[in-house]
């Protein structure tokens, strides 16, 4: 039994007053929400702030990206120790913005992954395609490729969560359907399962994540191999973020 895991990614959002209010909001929803891991991934310059906002409850912190190296002249970035010295639990890596807007290969995010889960970070590795890629009926074997490079045997699974994001449901508006979702959540157990073998594929979570909203997580939660969400948009809504983390709730044992 699998249980569902929600994160929020705040992308380049809040400053320090308007984060804060979000978090009191979280604390008045969600403390300590039971039957689902719950994780916020702020921008770097919130993290330290916002991991004491978290003291007390029950929601861990997390951040959007790091480097690969361990420390030197890498002007501008970010290592994997020191998001965990700032108190993280987690880290995403491989979103669809840092590949296609910052234009990240595979081979850099086997890297950030290796380096992350060495540093003690839980890494939820981003993957999905192109609406033209799904148009042309291409979305398995990108997802498959996306998973082959990053995805080695050599990984630590207990320190590893997948987030299958069409690229084209992101922060459009227009969400895969729970059919589509569950399509490819089952096609990529099955690649987990031919990697890391069945036991393992079962036990890992798979986040959906695209214009997930209170009015359709419940439904896409529901899918037998849909474990949570990564949520944009509607996690910077204290509300919103939190009904939610309850449809999460909701769909544990299903
Ligand atoms: P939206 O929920 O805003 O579509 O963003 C999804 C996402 O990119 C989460 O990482």
């Amino acid at each position: 039994m699998r249980t569902p895991f929600v994160a929020g990614n705040w992308k380049m959002h809040n400053d320090l007053a308007a984060a804060r209010d979000l978090m009191k909001g979280l604390r008045a929803e969600v403390a300590k929400p039971t039957g689902v891991d719950v994780a916020v991934c702020t921008p770097f310059t919130l993290l330290y702030p916002m991991g004491k906002e978290l003291d007390g409850t029950d929601i861990k912190l997390g951040a959007q990206n790091c480097y690969f190296e361990p420390k030197g002249a890498f002007t501008g970035e970010i290592s994997a120790d020191m998001l965990k010295a700032a108190g993280c639990t987690y880290v995403i890596i491989g979103h669809s913005e840092r590949r296609h807007v910052f234009g990240e290969t595979g081979e850099m995010l086997k890297k950030k992954v290796v380096a992350a889960q060495q540093a003690g970070l839980h890494v939820i590795y981003c993957i999905g395609e192109l609406l033209e890629e799904r148009e042309r009926g291409k979305t398995e074997t990108v997802v498959d490729q996306q998973m082959k490079e990053v995805l080695t045997p050599d990984l630590d699974t207990s320190l590893l969560t997948i987030a299958y994001e069409p690229v084209w449901a992101i922060g459009t508006g227009k969400t895969a359907t729970p059919d589509q979702a569950q399509a490819v959540h089952a096609f990529v157990r099955a690649k987990l399962s031919g990697i890391y073998g069945s036991d393992v594929a079962n036990s890992l979570r798979i986040q959906y994540g695209g214009s997930v909203k209170p009015g359709n997580a419940a439904e896409l939660f529901s899918c037998p191999d849909v474990d949570g969400g990564l949520v944009g948009g509607a996690c910077l809504v204290a509300g919103d973020f939190a009904a939610i983390i309850r449809a999460a709730q909701q769909s544990a044992g299903k």
